[in-house]
């Protein structure tokens, strides 16, 4: 997958500038194998990587201008690393506006350049197509400016692009994990420090996603309205975000909280103790007891954090059915987009295919199922 895309950004660079590109850059979505609304709360995920992927083949300008064509949606865009300090038409361009003007704001330099972009990430699927794009333009801004790659750093770049830019109040998950991935592995994140761990996936086991074909409306006020409810109730605790507050002080005191905020607390901080749970135990090889807390972190997400939806449950419930499954979830944001299965790696073929079939019967729609692999973080090629 990734090789054609290699090989569709460089064709087209070669086509339209008649000459090789200087730098291959390349960011990858994620999926989230457990921890979902916790990155907000200075929690802990465990997303990995995967093998879908943002392309862009460069050449550094002697202006301080980008220019550069999407093949998928087969436009131009360009701008003036001077110019605008203000979101301007809104699409894609505006995550690479966003990342250069980050950048400048940090006071880190940046350089002009033109290339072309594609890519294969779902876009609205949940499995962060924006952080991809983000950190292959970070990459592209770090190599085209000879300035060394900093995942974390990046990574923080990339989030205030997406908040104070793009304008989606987003934690730091997507884009540390699209910086900081390692194929194999999944990342252990403690959102607060920006520690990471990897995780190694064994081989004996298959991360299927499972797009339900739906995308998220309205997503962006229900997320904010639960970054505000999960605030509140670090007020209430007296403490700086719900990462602070232990399953037991939570359980002392959580009947003096309104029914709604008691859910949403009990969602993230169950949550981030499952999460570090699924993490040891993962590296340990106990992989029916990760899929079981895959399980739990579901109905938590359904019925105390309310952010799944019916085709979301169907396809939990349906991949659950197979005997090759080890746990399943919702991840991501929610209110629509994917799941995601652990699946005993001789059975993830047939899983994918009977899963996809009993979703279509049951649901009307035509979902994706793939095995997904590990994959590494941003990186860059030099054909200099
Ligand atoms: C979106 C956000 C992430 C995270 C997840 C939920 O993907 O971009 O920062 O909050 O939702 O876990």
């Amino acid at each position: 997958m990734s090789g054609e895309l290699r090989a569709r950004v460089r064709e087209e660079f070669e086509r339209r500038f008649g000459a090789a590109p200087s730098f291959l850059a390349r960011a990858p979505g994620r999926v989230n194998l457990i921890g979902d609304h916790t990155d907000y709360n200075d929690g802990f995920v465990l997303p990995m990587a995967i093998d879908r992927e943002v392309w862009l083949a460069v050449r550094a300008r002697t202006d301080r201008r980008v220019a550069v064509h999407s093949i998928d949606f087969g436009e131009d865009a360009t701008f003036s690393l001077d110019g605008a300090r203000a979101r301007d038409s809104g699409g894609w361009v505006e995550y690479l506006r966003g990342v250069a003007w980050a950048l400048e704001d940090d006071g880190r330099p940046t350089r002009g350049w033109e290339g072309v972009a594609a890519g294969d990430v779902p876009l609205g699927a949940g499995l962060s197509s924006s952080a991809a794009l983000e950190l292959a333009a970070a990459r592209t801004f770090s190599a085209i400016s000879g300035v060394v790659w900093q995942p974390v750093a990046m990574a923080r770049i990339a989030q205030r692009a997406e908040n104070e830019w793009v304008g989606v109040n987003c934690g730091i998950m997507d884009q540390l994990i699209s910086a900081a991935g390692a194929a194999g592995h999944a990342l252990l994140i403690d959102c607060r420090s920006l520690e990471t761990q990897l995780v190694l996936i064994p081989d004996s086991v298959a991360v299927v996603v499972l797009d339900t074909g739906t995308r998220r409306g309205l997503v962006d006020s229900a997320y904010n309205e639960r970054r505000a409810q999960c605030e509140a109730a670090a007020r209430f605790f007296g403490v700086p975000a719900l990462r602070d507050v232990d399953v037991a002080t939570f359980t002392a005191r959580e009947h003096e909280l309104d029914p709604v905020t008691r859910k949403r607390a009990r969602h993230v901080i169950h949550e981030n103790a499952r999460t570090l749970d699924a993490a040891q135990l993962l590296e340990r090889g106990d992989l029916a007891a990760v899929g079981a807390l895959m399980d739990a972190s579901h109905a938590s997400l359904r019925d105390d954090f309310e952010v799944s939806r019916s085709e979301l449950d169907t396809m939990v419930e349906l991949a659950r059915r197979d005997d090759a499954c080890l746990g399943a979830r919702m991840t991501g944001a929610g209110f629509g987009g994917c799941a995601v299965a652990l699946v005993r790696r001789e059975g993830a073929d047939t899983f994918a295919c009977d899963v996809a079939r009993m979703y279509t019967e049951v649901v009307g729609l035509e979902p994706a199922v793939y095995v997904c692999a590990a994959s590494q973080g941003a990186s860059v090629e030099s054909l200099d």
